[in-house]
């Protein structure tokens, strides 16, 4: 396929200067495939130091923004504040903010657009929890999470779409290959349906929920699988083979 693969790293709310520093020179001493590309996502508090340390070769996401510019946010960052630390994607609609900070699907959308607007790249994620696929509503949820996204959504260019199935993340129950390719495949189907053939033929599925060095070439070499989003392995000397899952 045309897409170039894409690995996001997720390090959620980890890490310290310290164990990030050394990440980061493991990373930048690395030999990275040239074909596939990398973004790290770093807490907040740690974007700007990511963005001066990691290699201009792999990019920096932030895992969250607000929906305006600026004002009376308190806590909030503004996708103007990630572009001036020099970060170029953000991660939205993550399973963690939707489910442990309650946000919803209409937020979710108001972020997408205005992270958007602003020029960052956006990886949105969407997926099912394991009650939801056990009574076989998985199409209808990652659907109707995708239809708000795509309501949103002027440049497809600028977006990945990451389905994690809520079940598979820090669980160590990855989905099986067969499992992430079925939905994905599903995915692409909507958005031919929904956005354009274009855009379903050039939009890159990512796959996230416990990707590990171990399961990445099998899940990777699926054919509407172009990359991951890795949580707890993005944290290791192992997110390189995931890197280098295609290589
Ligand atoms: O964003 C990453 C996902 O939540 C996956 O996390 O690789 O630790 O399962 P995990």
């Amino acid at each position: 396929s045309p897409r170039r693969f894409f690995v996001g790293g997720n390090w959620k709310m980890n890490g310290d200067k310290k164990s990030l520093g050394d990440l980061i020179n493991t990373l930048n001493a690395a030999q990275l495939h040239p074909d596939t590309e990398v973004a790290c996502g770093a807490p907040a508090i740690y974007l700007d130091f990511a963005r001066s340390k990691l290699s201009s070769t792999i990019a920096v996401a932030a895992q969250n923004c607000y929906k305006v510019p600026k004002g009376a946010f308190t806590g909030e960052i503004s996708p103007a504040m990630i572009k001036d630390c020099g970060v170029e994607w953000v991660i939205l609609g993550h399973s963690e903010r939707r489910h442990v900070f309650g946000e919803s699907d209409e937020l979710i959308g108001q972020k997408v657009a205005h992270a958007l607007e602003r020029g960052l790249g956006v990886i949105a994620c969407v997926g099912e929890k394991l009650d939801e696929r056990e009574a076989g509503i998985t199409e209808k949820v990652v659907f109707e999470q995708t239809r708000v996204i795509a309501d949103n959504v002027k440049d497809w260019s600028k977006v990945v779409l990451a389905y994690e199935p809520v079940w598979a993340i820090g669980t160590g129950k990855t989905a099986s290959p067969q499992q992430a390719q079925e939905v994905h495949e599903k995915l692409r189907h909507w958005l031919k349906a929904k956005v354009s053939e274009e855009v379903a033929d050039s939009v890159r599925i990512i796959y996230g929920g416990s990707v590990t060095g171990a399961n990445c070439k099998e899940l990777g070499s699926q054919g509407d699988v172009d990359g991951f989003l890795v949580g707890g392995a993005s944290l290791k000397p192992e997110f390189v083979n995931i890197i280098n899952a295609r290589a």
